[in-house]
């Protein structure tokens, strides 16, 4: 049977360990698919550069716009990171047929309804499993195992390199500075850190949480966020001495206002968590989602958060099903997620700092 194509544009941390192993496990992958995925180019900055994954270096290129428009692409899997180029690429793909793979937070964050638009337009997948909390597989669930329930609060630790930080501050007493450069070193970090530690990657997985939990896609601008730069050895010791532990969590409530109109607070801060807390228990770059659904109950996902490895595997997940999903023809047929923009109520923000609970 004809092979399905696939492109792959950005072969950073993740890009790296996902066409490794589209490499090193094509026959498993073919089996599970039906049909061979072949890897059809992988679009980077430099395509000279050797990356020690034995593809054949005809596929490497630095154009990737021409990647995607080349006919016969059926999957493209974008690992770039950042707003552009990854949103036109991602709306010219899905203009072509292609169904999209994504591990983009920022992207989905700030453009998930007119993606998911897009999507449907063209009956294309958008599926991006890998955008929240890496291998810890909550999107799914949210979307389709608690679609008939409610959701009333998310609490999360949704940021790997945080934690890891503040876990090596709590743990050893160590310094914020030198935390930071080994969740660099270990690949956990954004390109820019300052993402991770000033809550912007947080907020973004919030909005993503809140589309599926409660329906709505936040401004990720408006969500209140406090990074952990502020975050001092004396504030641990502080949290430490009333048996709690310093967190950077993430919180979704819903919140029914007098006129019976619904909106939801979202907010990111450091947190001090008393320690009997699931969330207390994440340690070094782990991710954890506490999901309080009104009928299945209190619900905890937890597990890696970040890596090239760990994040692999949902963007493999969601590639194989993608795949299956075009060999049976059953692309995303309507809008699959909630596309339409948050409720505001007149004079109030629907997500916003100045009504979170302190
Ligand atoms: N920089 C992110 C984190 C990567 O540390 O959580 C995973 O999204």
């Amino acid at each position: 049977p004809a092979p399905l194509r696939v492109a792959v544009l950005g072969c950073g941390v993740v890009g790296t360990e996902v066409v490794r192993r589209m490499h090193d496990a094509r026959d498993e992958l073919a089996e599970r698919v039906g049909v061979p995925l072949e890897l059809a180019g992988i679009a980077v900055r430099h395509p000279g550069r050797d990356r020690g994954l034995g593809v054949d270096p005809g596929l490497w290129t630095d154009d990737a716009l021409g990647l995607i428009e080349r006919d016969g692409i059926d999957i493209v899997v974008e690992l770039l990171g950042g707003l552009e180029p990854a949103r036109s690429l991602v709306i010219r793909a899905m203009e072509r047929g292609a169904s999209v793979v994504s591990a983009n937070k920022a992207l989905l964050a700030a453009h998930g309804p007119q993606l998911h638009e897009s999507a449907a337009r063209h009956g294309v997948d958008l599926l991006y499993e890998a955008a929240v909390a890496a291998a810890v597989p909550v999107l799914g669930p949210l979307r389709d195992c608690l679609c008939g329930d409610r959701i009333d609060r998310i609490t999360g630790v949704v940021n790997g390199t945080t934690n890891y930080i503040l876990d090596r501050m709590t743990r050893t007493g160590g310094d914020y500075a030198s935390a930071l450069q080994e969740a660099i070193a270990c690949g956990y970090a954004e390109a820019d850190p300052s993402a991770d530690v000033e809550g912007t990657d947080a907020a973004a997985k919030a909005v993503i949480l809140s589309s599926l939990a409660f329906h709505t896609w936040p401004d990720p601008t408006q969500v209140y966020r406090e990074g952990i730069t502020g975050v001092t050895a004396q504030d641990v010791a502080d949290a430490r001495a009333c048996d709690r532990v310093v967190k950077l969590v993430a919180l979704l409530e819903r919140s029914v206002e007098p006129d019976g109109s619904t909106v939801v607070l979202a907010r990111i801060r450091p947190t001090m968590v008393a320690r009997h807390h699931p969330l207390a228990h994440v340690g070094g770059a782990d991710n954890a989602v506490l999901v309080e659904a009104h009928v299945a109950g209190p619900l905890l996902f937890r597990g890696a958060g970040a890596g090239g490895v760990p994040t692999s595997g949902p963007v493999l997940g969601d590639l194989v099903t993608a795949a299956r999903r075009r060999l049976q023809g059953r692309f995303a047929a309507g809008p699959p997620l909630a596309v339409r923009a948050p409720e505001r109520p007149a004079g109030a923000q629907a997500v916003a700092g100045l009504r979170s609970r302190h």
